[in-house]
């Protein structure tokens, strides 16, 4: 564990902010081809090449979504994370709240997917089915949380995790 905090976000953690970011975004995007395969392969059909590539790359991408939020928690553990910016107590409060809220399901979605795929267990699939519409509405809070600061405040949150210089 870190003991002191550092002044900005480490160049690892902020690499790995926006890969495991666009990766969740393609998870997002393209996670039915995995729904689909299901239903073609229950069938006992062919699924066609778009249905395998795209649901295939779904549990490689997820498992790397995984690994990688793995490392991130670690670098974190080891470099620490800046102190957060000036706001008010309620502000502060619910932004670490939705930061500990996207890291549980950066590792939420990917075991349940996991176990529902390779262990047939039909709780972990509801719940990875669920992490669905939380993933949209956490990040759209995310967003308009760090947008917020960047516009309204113009406290510079974006260069945080753009540079480690800031
Ligand atoms: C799937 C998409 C995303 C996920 C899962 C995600 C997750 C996170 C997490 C967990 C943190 C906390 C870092 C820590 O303290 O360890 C964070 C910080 C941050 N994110 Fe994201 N993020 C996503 C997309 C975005 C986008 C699109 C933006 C820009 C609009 C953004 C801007 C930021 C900024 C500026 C911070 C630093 C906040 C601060 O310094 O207090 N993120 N993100
Ligand atoms: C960050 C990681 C992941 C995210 C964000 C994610 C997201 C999604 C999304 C959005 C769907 C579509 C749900 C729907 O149509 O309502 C889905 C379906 C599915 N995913 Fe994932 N997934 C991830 C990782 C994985 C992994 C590693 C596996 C392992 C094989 C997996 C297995 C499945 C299965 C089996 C389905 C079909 C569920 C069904 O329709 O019955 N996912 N996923």
């Amino acid at each position: 564990m870190s003991t002191t905090q550092p002044a900005s976000y480490s160049p690892i953690h902020i690499i790995l902010h926006w890969v495991i970011a666009a990766l969740i975004l393609f998870q997002l995007i393209f996670g039915e081809s995995m729904g689909d395969l299901k239903h073609v392969l229950r069938d006992g059909g062919v699924p066609d090449t778009a249905t395998a590539f795209l649901a295939n790359a779904h549990i490689w991408v997820g498992i790397a979504v995984l690994a990688l939020t793995v490392i991130r928690l670690l670098v974190r553990a080891k470099f620490g994370v800046p102190a957060p910016l000036p706001t008010s107590r309620a502000q502060e409060l619910a932004a670490r709240g939705v930061h500990g809220l996207l890291y549980l399901l950066m590792l939420l979605a990917p075991i349940t997917g996991l176990l529902a795929w390779y262990g047939g267990i039909h709780t972990a699939e509801e719940i990875h089915e669920l992490s669905k519409p939380f993933f949209i509405v956490l990040i759209a809070l995310h967003v308009l949380g760090a947008l917020y600061h960047h516009i309204a405040l113009k406290d510079g949150i974006m260069m945080r995790m753009v540079s480690s210089r800031h």
